[in-house]
């Protein structure tokens, strides 16, 4: 397949989102790789049903024979890297995985990557991008009066989840510097949006409050993030892809630095107008203060000067317009929520967050 690209991790939050926008702007064919962990569904992918243009392979980026299999059988131009573990409440409970997934996975990704790129001739290998989409969590916590991350700032991970992404950054780095694999890194802040895996607290808050459950809060609610619209994100890192210096990275994030107690108001004032509670009353009394994350990162903020200044991306959205849209398509996609909130993510809940928060009513917590 002529000029295509090798999305992997396609099927989650940030991956589908991706793959439709890129398809909605480009001739260019995605072959999309996913594992369908808990996070990957292939309903975010429905609408590209009967296009060509989109190629879905059900398997994992640490599958080597699969992989190779599938570089030399379509010879894309790039490959943009999704398939991560990606929830930090997962990783403190379970941290094998985010090893296996996240450092082990984009190792053999890029063995595969690295055997096909050097088979092919002089031109492919110098227009070649491997893209790998990272997370500002490797930076570690900021305390409230230190400016926001750049991409000089040291690596201090603090969770399983950013510990492994700080590896599997390094790797990238290093598959660089040692065999010349054309790479680009990209570290984002929070995103937030349509097709969001209500395990995160944007789209939690959104379904738990509809359902009348507790919206928790953890600790004080007073941990900042920086948060960006989706597809903000996505055109970043197209822009990056297109136009990004080979082994550069680059920060993306929307200037938005929020606490979370915050975050959780705004979204209740907003489902106050949208969709009023039965009773008439506000959807705050809904918000239940539980017991802190362990290590519990206190502040995140993305300096994005340098994608903004060397290839002039900017975000569309504000926060205002990008929280209306999500909470708007939740209460348009209702049928993809109750999809989604299968046995599994039952059985997650309840792990989390314990029996009072999985099965509360307004007002029991
Ligand atoms: P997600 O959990 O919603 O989706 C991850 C997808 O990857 C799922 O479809 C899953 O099935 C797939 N996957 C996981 N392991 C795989 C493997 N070994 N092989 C193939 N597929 C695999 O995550 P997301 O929020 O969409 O995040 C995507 C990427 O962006 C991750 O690398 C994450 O670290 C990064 N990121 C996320 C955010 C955020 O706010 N969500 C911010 C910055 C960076
Ligand atoms: P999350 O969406 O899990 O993203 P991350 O941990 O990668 O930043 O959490 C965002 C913030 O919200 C984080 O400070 C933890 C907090 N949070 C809660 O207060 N309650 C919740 O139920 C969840 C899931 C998160």
């Amino acid at each position: 397949m002529k000029h295509c690209i090798l999305v992997t991790g396609g099927a989650g939050f940030i991956g589908s989102n991706f793959v439709l926008d890129w398809l909605a702007q480009s001739q260019q064919s995605v072959i999309n790789l996913d594992k369908l962990s808990y996070a990957g569904n292939l309903q975010n992918l429905a609408s590209l049903q009967g296009d060509a243009r989109h190629v879905f392979v059900h398997g994992d980026i640490g599958d080597s024979d699969l992989v190779a299999k599938l570089l030399s059988t379509h010879q894309p131009r790039a490959v943009v890297n999704f398939a991560a573990e990606s929830h930090v409440d997962r990783s403190i409970h379970g941290p094998e995985a985010f090893v296996q997934n996240n450092i082990v996975g984009t190792f053999r990704l890029l063995e595969a990557v690295r055997s096909y790129w050097q088979t092919m001739d002089v031109e492919g290998r110098a227009a070649f991008r491997f893209l790998h989409v990272s997370t500002d969590e490797v930076y570690g916590s900021l305390a409230p009066d230190e400016p926001a991350f750049t991409e000089q700032h040291p690596f201090e991970p603090n969770s399983p989840y950013s510990a492994s992404k700080a590896a599997s950054d390094h790797l990238v780095r290093a598959w660089h510097h040692t065999y010349g694999l054309p790479v680009l890194t990209t570290n984002c802040s929070n995103n937030y949006g349509p097709l969001h895996f209500p395990e995160k607290l944007i789209p939690l808050v959104i379904v738990n409050a509809l359902a009348l459950k507790p919206l928790p809060v953890y600790g004080d609610g007073q941990q900042i993030r920086d948060w960006l619209y989706v597809k903000d994100h996505c055109s970043a890192i197209r822009r990056v892809l297109q136009a990004g210096r080979v082994g550069e990275t680059y920060n993306i994030g929307g200037w938005n630095e929020q606490a979370n107690l915050s975050i959780v108001r705004t979204i209740c004032e907003l489902l106050d107008r949208m969709a009023p509670r039965a009773d008439g009353k506000p959807y705050q009394e809904q918000i239940t203060f539980v017991t802190d994350r362990p290590g519990h990162d206190r502040r995140y903020a993305i300096d994005a000067r340098k994608v903004e200044q060397e290839l002039g991306w900017k975000p569309q959205e504000t926060f205002e317009s990008g929280i209306a849209k999500t909470v708007q398509w939740y209460l348009d996609n209702q049928d993809w929520v109750a999809h989604v909130q299968s046995g599994a993510y039952r059985d997650w809940v309840h792990t989390q967050y314990g029996a009072a928060i999985a099965q509360g009513q307004a007002g029991a917590a």
